[in-house]
This record gives structure tokens, sequence and C-alpha cells, in this order.
């Protein structure tokens, strides 16, 4: 069983696909701790409504980035976790954790990546004027949203689409893809090679193109 500790800052929807997929005993991963670096954050509840321990650690209690990751680290190695996944955090890491948890540290992005990257990515998307949008699970490196891309799903953009109707119809694919990511990490079937993950056995089959305008 793959443990995972997830991070947090906010609303936590990500976070509770996790803890629902978790909850079925199959899927090779259990979350062992939940961090937040925000003591308001209400995926706080979340956490402890699936008796998944949770702990806040405030950033603004370090000095530096690196310090407060040290202590992230301290408290993700307490736990045991193997993997750190990133949902809806939103603090930038540095190498103190990546080097801690090497091609183990996960991300979601609301956007195809290397499109849209950074803050606001669904509106940079309809301001940009795009058809087609939608998340991306990546393993992270010390560039922001830059990483190996894992897996990524798409969602048509609408002309009546506002920042708040796309934001919903990308967290439904969020929903599926990170708590598939993981998965894909507990059965080992990840292949890394420079930029290029590959995943070992059966990959979905396809359905119609996405065409839309
Ligand atoms: C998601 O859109 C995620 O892709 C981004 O931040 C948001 C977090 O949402 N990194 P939630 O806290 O999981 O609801």
């Amino acid at each position: 069983m793959l443990g995972v500790g997830v991070l947090i800052s906010g609303s936590g929807t990500n976070l509770q696909a996790i803890l629902d997929r978790a909850a079925d005993g199959r899927c090779g991963f259990r979350v062992q701790l939940v961090v937040s670096n925000r003591a308001d954050a209400p995926g706080l509840a979340r956490a402890a409504a699936a008796g998944v321990p949770a702990r806040v650690i405030d950033h603004r209690s370090f000095g530096t980035r690196e310090a407060f990751d040290a202590a992230l680290v301290a408290a993700l190695r307490e736990a045991e976790v193997e993997l750190v996944a990133l949902a809806g955090f939103d603090r930038l890491v540095t190498r103190v954790l990546l080097a801690a948890f090497p091609a183990r540290v996960l991300n979601i992005h609301p956007a195809l990546l290397p499109a849209f990257k950074g803050l606001h990515a669904q509106r940079q998307a309809l301001d940009y004027g795009v058809k087609i949008t939608g998340a991306t699970v990546h393993l992270v490196d010390e560039d922001m949203d830059h990483g190996p891309i894992v897996v990524q799903g798409a969602v048509p953009v609408y002309a009546d689409d506002t920042e708040a109707t796309l934001r919903e119809r990308i967290l439904a694919v969020e929903h599926a893809i990170y708590p598939l990511a993981l998965q894909l990490v507990a059965e080992g079937r990840l292949v890394v090679e420079g930029r290029r993950v590959t995943i070992r056995g059966p990959r979905p089959t396809g359905g119609p193109p996405l065409i839309v305008w």
C-alpha cells in the first residue's frame, strides 16, 4: 500500500476525490497525512471526516521557503509518506522537498500544460479563446507547472462559459484524473524517461475525437 501525503491550501475538492478513491481498498494507496499551510482551509474538515490525520504548518512561521519545506518533509516522513500530492497547494516547493521525495511529488493544474501555467488558468484559457482546455497531473520539478506529464483530461470551452462554469467543468476532470494518477503510481506502472512518462499495461480505449466550436 503506497503511503500518500496530500498538501492543500483551500477547499480540497481534489483531496476529497483522492480520499474517496482511497476508501476503496483496491486502489493501492492510502492517505497517511494531510497538511495545510492555512489553518482555515476547508479541506481540513474533509480529512477529519475521513479519519485521516491532518496538520497545519503555516508557511509564515518560517524565514525561507526551504525552512518551510524542511518542516513539511519532517511531518511527511514521520507519517511514513512515500508520495506527495499537491492538491490546490498555493506555495512553490523547493529542492528540499523534491530531493526528499525524488520523482515522487505530483501536482494537478487546471489547464492542458504547457498552456496556461500559473494562476487563473481558466481565465487565461477564456481570454486566449481556446476551444479545448482541461487538466494535467504532472511530476513536480523546480520550475512551476513544468515537470513530466502523467495524465491529462480535456474539456470543451463554450462561447457562453464564465470562469466559474469552466472551473466546474475542469474540476470534474481533475477529480477523475488525480486519483487515477495516484493509482497508476501505486501500481508501479509509470516509466519516466526525461520529460516522457509512459504508463505500462492497458490504456483507456479512445472515444470519438473532441471537436468543439
Ligand atoms: C484545482 O483547480 C487545482 O487544479 C489547482 O487548484 C485547485 C484546487 O482545488 N491547483 P481544490 O482545493 O482541490 O478544490
